[in-house]
């Protein structure tokens, strides 16, 4: 069943153009998918494939209406050639992961930062009518607050939540000097189909369900009682996409929660995979991460607010989903 059949836009897509950057990636190509499903005019990718796959947009990639650019975003030129004649853009290319950041602060900068600020910049200079981008939940940091609420965050735990912090500093200065509407969105713990399992980032969703597939115990962080709001892709495409179309009053300038409003700790997840794979190890319990939140779980009431946003795909549906894709690309 395709996964985009619901429709987050209430408006015409087939007369506008979009940027996707990232678009190779995990979410970057569920966002494209969305856009070719709902017939969009011009879908435009870029992405530097350090992370990306091809084969993430191997569907699309042939149509008339699909373009692929493998660019940089560290390059100002590059994002000029990316922006020319968009309407929309979202903003998916970074390099995650915040055991990365810790180990190469200055990579994770150069993407995150000057990437960031190049193509925002481009995208301000071609007029480009919406400016959609990937935060991070990392951004409440040492806040003890639960659940999170946009307006309290703390000190950033790491280089990564620091850049994306960095982000939304820009998105709302660009605001003010520029009139650039933005829309800012804090995921928490994406999960979904073409999430990586390989590489030494990979997150924790597909590394339990690779493991479980072949019956082998994967590795817990600490004790597993720390907790997550897990958020099937689905519900982060569907953010994007609200992002870019909102008319609420003072909707942009902002950035929003993208959750579902549940926590579920890491040992429960275990659980849930083992059941739904049938495996029969045990998890390896070892150190808890540096830079890792012991819980996380968003208020998403802004994002109900300003963007209409209503997560319609729950946890235990999203890891049936998830697995099945897992079972048919790697089974
Ligand atoms: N997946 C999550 O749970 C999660 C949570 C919070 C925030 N985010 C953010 O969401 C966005 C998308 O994440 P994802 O999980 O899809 O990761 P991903 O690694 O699958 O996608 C990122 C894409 O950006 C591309 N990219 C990286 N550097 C680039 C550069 N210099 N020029 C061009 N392309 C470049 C990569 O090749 C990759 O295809 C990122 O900004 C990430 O920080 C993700």
């Amino acid at each position: 069943m395709p996964l985009y059949n619901d429709n987050f836009h209430r408006t015409d897509i087939s007369n506008c153009s979009f940027l996707i950057t990232g678009g190779a990636g995990f979410i970057g190509s569920n966002i494209v998918e969305y856009l070719v499903h709902h017939g969009a005019g011009e879908v435009r990718i870029m992405d530097n494939l350090c992370e990306g796959k091809l084969e993430n947009i191997a569907d699309f990639i042939e149509l008339p209406n699909v373009q692929f650019l493998e660019l940089d975003i560290t390059n100002e030129s590059d994002c000029q050639t990316a922006c020319a004649n968009i309407d929309y853009v979202s903003h998916q290319a970074a390099l995650g992961s915040v055991p990365r950041s810790i180990e190469t602060p200055l990579a994770t900068n150069a993407a995150n930062v000057t990437g960031f600020l190049n193509l925002m910049t481009a995208a301000k200079d071609a007029g480009v009518k919406r400016f959609v981008y990937a935060s991070s939940s990392s951004v409440y940091g040492d806040s003890p607050e639960m659940p999170k609420v946009e307006s309290q965050i703390g000190d950033p735990l790491s280089p990564y939540a620091a850049t994306k912090y960095t982000n939304e500093v820009y998105a709302g200065t660009f605001g003010r000097c520029y009139g650039l509407e933005t829309v800012g969105l804090r995921y928490f713990n994406v999960y979904g189909p073409r999430q990586k399992p390989d590489g030494p980032y990979a997150a924790v969703i597909p590394l339990f369900m690779d493991a479980l597939l072949k019956n082998q115990p994967p590795f817990i962080n600490g004790d597993g009682e720390q907790s997550r709001d897990f958020t099937f892709v689905s519900n982060a495409v569907q953010a994007n996409v609200r992002g870019m179309f909102t008319t609420t009053p003072g909707a942009s300038r902002r950035a929003y929660n993208v959750a579902v409003g549940e926590r579920v700790t890491v040992n429960q997840l275990f659980q849930a995979i083992k059941t739904l794979t049938g495996a029969t190890v045990d998890a390896v319990y070892q150190d808890p991460r540096e830079g890792d939140v012991k819980h996380s779980l968003a208020d998403i009431s802004l994002a109900e607010q300003y963007l209409d946003y209503q997560p319609n795909t729950q946890f235990e549906r999203g890891l049936e989903i998830t697995l099945d894709w897992f079972k048919k690309r790697f089974g």
